[in-house]
């Protein structure tokens, strides 16, 4: 036995377990199986269509769940667009009446739900009870604000309609929370897919939905695995999408859906770096990758996997790392005293041991706890990689286990290119006790999140989501909501609804005083000088009667190419201030207005409307607009409830392939690249294929302007097949593309390739009405959000 002066002796804990006989009963109460939960009812169980779900701590049998069908999706759906009307119709007050309460649901429950998300998932109690739960609850709290205030926050808005959320196993009911809170609260009705290794807390949320009195319809539950999601995502029934889980599915969906015209919103994977100078406080360094690696097992999103440490104090780290790792504490999840819980399934186990094994084989050493784990259940020990090759796989690939690789680095520069050095783009964590330095870096970092001298903080008031490779999209905040919302009264746009721009036909009419035109071709326009066009090639563009206006150069892949780099090599547009933006928007907008009436005259000639000098009013106003927020679009501070704010800045997306509409010649053009470049982006801008001269006439006012060059460039050519190439080109962050619905769904499939951001649309603006074509859509669109966690007062 042991005595009480060894117990002092040796510091260790007894083990102090949750029970779990509170949860047994509930699954007693069901029998142990579960239907699916749609309009407001489970559904007979059908035991030939369960499964199993377990307990990664033991690998016993949880409960019995149902494997959801082509049927009970198409129920889901179709019981979610029945509520739709009503619940919309409800207004904001009353739905923030119901997030209210199922916030109050999940307190009263909370012990229940944390010990059942424990058993689930495997994750440990001290999480469950203090992070997850409580977080739910913050969600819902949160968003009945949002529901509150919608139709003074986001007057001219409405809900999208019926959404499809599919989440993962890592936060099950969390991601619940960030998914259902602001579809509620926006006036979506929900289809929510839990993973199918953890739908029990998703299932007992049902219920507590069905305690408030959700209206039936409202809130759906189907759960399954793969196939299920796949039936959700291809349902016509679903306007909007929201995803979370890997880049891998990320990828498929986003081919799945391309050209359907649903909503969709990506968090995937990252490989985020914890950055540590060597001027940082170690000792909290060291709790922070505790929270960064060990939170969770290491399957996070945004787990700090990668150590980037300054030289000089590396060694000293990952001794101080070491001791710390001697004493974590893994076993029972249900244990209070437990650091580390279970890994969610096997094929994840194996999936960390073969990562592993890799690392060591490519050379990388590899350090563990003397401490074995338990011979029972899905356990893996912390595990510290040093001697790592930025290269190498693990270095690489999300391991999404309790597996930190560490690097070192000597200036702040090489820690910026080291962190950026991924294909991803969710987070990251600066340790540094110089304000200058950490705030100097931050901008730098290609994420959506950077935490000074933290980790791993999230809450309901502040975005979450990531640039490249980790999705688009934001969950929480003000930002998080648009997700969720449409201008309010738009249609679904239809099929067809944009004729597609035929190839110009082949004319010989002559010109009207009998003898050949002067020569005018206007070549491409990239890094600001003219180009020819690699292919040698022109095509002919005709005006409204049929003469041959002039020629412009039939572009091609590799003056692509030309115009990709120059927009990367104009990348120093980003940090031009605010100021001096509007300054040359506003010279570009002078410089028009004095070329007015040659301009009217060429649009009158292209298209024959005669309402060229509108178009060019608008245009020269338009320029105006993108002037005056050039120094406007600002971002907000976050009121985070822990110790600091949340700076969320709106950061350009990068390069951005822009494919213009055939309506409104010179003014679609100026309305889609003028807020681009107001923001800080660079863009290549291809032109309406029918009526191109107006834009290329364009690039003279541009040259007199002062736009430096690559900022803009322009590609003349059919404008759906370089759309297309742009979308398959890694170094564009983003496509906008405004034309006919197959080029639309072309590039969206194309996009899925670095998962660029795209803004399709194939129904016609009027881009003449300021209301629907300029403002702060366009500029939401032609941004991301960074959300900068800094320590801020007591
Ligand atoms: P996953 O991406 O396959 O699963 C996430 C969700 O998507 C689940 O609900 C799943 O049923 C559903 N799903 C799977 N295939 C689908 C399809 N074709 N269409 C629609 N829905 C589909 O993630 P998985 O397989 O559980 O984990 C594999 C790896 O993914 C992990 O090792 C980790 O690297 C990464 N991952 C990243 C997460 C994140 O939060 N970023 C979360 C979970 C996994």
């Amino acid at each position: 036995m042991t005595t009480v002066a060894e117990i002092f002796e040796t510091m260790e804990y007894g083990p102090a377990p949750e029970a779990d006989a509170p949860v047994r009963q509930w699954l007693q109460a069901h029998d142990g199986k579960f239907g699916q939960y749609v309009n407001g009812r489970w559904t007979d169980v059908d035991d030939a269509r369960l499964f199993d779900v377990q307990e990664p701590a033991n690998g016993k049998r949880l409960a019995r769940v149902s494997q959801g069908n082509e049927a009970d999706v198409d129920a889901a759906v179709q019981a979610a667009r029945a509520a739709l009307p009503k619940w919309k119709a409800l207004g904001g007050h009353a739905r923030a009446r119901y997030l209210y309460a199922l916030a109050r649901a999940v307190q009263k429950h909370s012990r229940l739900l944390a010990v059942l998300e424990t058993m689930d998932n495997g994750k440990s109690i001290r999480e469950t009870r203090d992070i997850d739960i409580p977080l739910v609850a913050r969600h819902f709290y949160h968003h009945a604000g949002w529901a509150q205030l919608l139709e003074s926050e986001f007057a001219g808005y409405e809900g999208a309609g019926v959404v499809g959320q599919i989440i993962p196993w890592n936060f099950p009911l969390l991601m619940l929370a960030w998914k259902v809170a602001p579809a509620l609260a926006a006036g979506c009705t929900v289809v929510l897919k839990p993973a199918e290794f953890t739908p029990m807390t998703a299932l007992a949320f049902a219920e507590l939905a069905h305690e408030v009195g959700l209206p039936n319809g409202v809130l759906n539950i189907v759960t399954g695995d793969g196939e299920t999601g796949k039936l959700l995502v291809a349902h016509e029934g679903v306007d909007k999408l929201a995803f979370t889980g890997s880049t891998e599915v990320g990828r498929i969906i986003r081919k799945a859906t391309a050209g359907s015209g649903k909503k969709l919103s990506l968090e995937l994977g990252g490989k985020s770096p914890f950055i540590v100078f060597d001027d940082a406080d170690l000792d909290s360094v060291v709790e922070g990758v505790v929270d960064a690696i060990w939170f969770n097992q290491g399957q996070v999103c945004c787990a700090g996997s990668r150590l980037l440490v300054q030289e000089g104090v590396a060694d000293r780290l990952y001794e101080k790392l070491r001791a710390r790792m001697e004493r974590l504490r893994l076993g029972n999840p249900l244990d209070k005293a437990v650091d580390i819980g279970a890994i969610v399934a096997p094929v994840q186990l194996e999936r960390i041991r073969g990562l592993v094994e890799q690392g060591r084989e490519e050379g990388a050493q590899m350090w563990q706890p003397s401490w074995a784990c338990p011979a029972e259940g899905c356990f893996y020990p912390p595990t510290l990689f040093t001697d790592v090759s930025p290269s190498a796989t693990i270095a690489q690939v999300e391991i999404f286990g309790p597996v930190l690789v560490a690097m070192t680095f000597r200036t702040p520069g090489e820690a910026v290119s080291l962190a950026n050095n991924t294909p991803y783009g969710l987070a990251a964590s600066v340790w540094s006790e110089n304000i200058n330095l950490a705030l100097d870096v931050a901008p730098k970092l290609k994420c959506g999140v950077v935490w000074v001298n933290s980790t791993n903080l999230f809450d309901a008031a502040a975005g979450f989501g990531g640039y490249r490779e980790s999705g688009f999209g934001r969950e929480g905040g003000r930002e998080g909501m648009w997700e969720y919302l449409k201008p309010a009264g738009t249609r679904d746009p239809g099929p067809g609804t944009r004729e597609s721009a035929a190839p110009s036909p082949e004319s010989r009419v002559p010109s009207p005083d009998g003898l050949p035109p002067i020569d005018r071709t206007p070549k491409l326009y990239v890094g600001g000088k003219q180009a020819r066009p690699d292919s040698g090639y022109s095509r002919r563009v005709l005006g409204a009667d049929g003469r041959v206006l002039g020629a412009v150069g039939e572009g091609n892949r590799k003056d692509l190419r030309n115009a990709v780099e120059a927009a990367h090599k104009a990348a120093g547009w980003a940090k031009t201030s605010g100021h001096a933006k509007a300054q040359i928007l506003y010279y570009t907008a002078e410089n028009l207005a004095a070329r007015a009436d040659e301009f009217a005259r060429r649009i009158d000639d292209l298209t024959g409307r005669g309402d060229g000098r509108a178009e060019i009013d608008a245009a020269v106003s338009r320029l105006f607009t993108y002037a005056a927020w050039a120094d406007k679009y600002d971002g907000l501070v976050h009121d985070v409830p822990i110790r600091g704010v949340a700076l969320a800045m709106n950061e350009p997306i990068g390069v951005v392939g822009v494919a213009c509409p055939d309506e409104a010649p010179l003014l679609g053009f100026v309305s889609l690249v003028a807020p681009l470049v107001a923001t800080g982006n660079t863009v290549i801008a291809i032109p309406s294929e029918k009526y191109p001269l107006a834009a290329t006439d364009f690039y003279g006012v541009l040259d007199t302007s002062d736009v430096p060059g690559g900022v803009i460039n322009i590609v003349t050519g059919e404008r759906d097949s370089l759309a297309k190439t742009l979308a398959e080109h890694d170094d564009v962050d983003a496509i906008w593309y405004f034309g006919p619905r197959e080029g639309a769904k072309a590039v969206e499939l194309a996009s899925a390739s670095n998962m660029k951001r795209t803004w399709t649309e194939w129904t016609p603006r009027a881009w003449r009405d300021a209301r629907v074509a300029e403002g702060r859509e366009f500029l939401r669109q032609a941004t991301q959000v960074k959300n900068v966690w800094i320590p801020y007062g007591e």
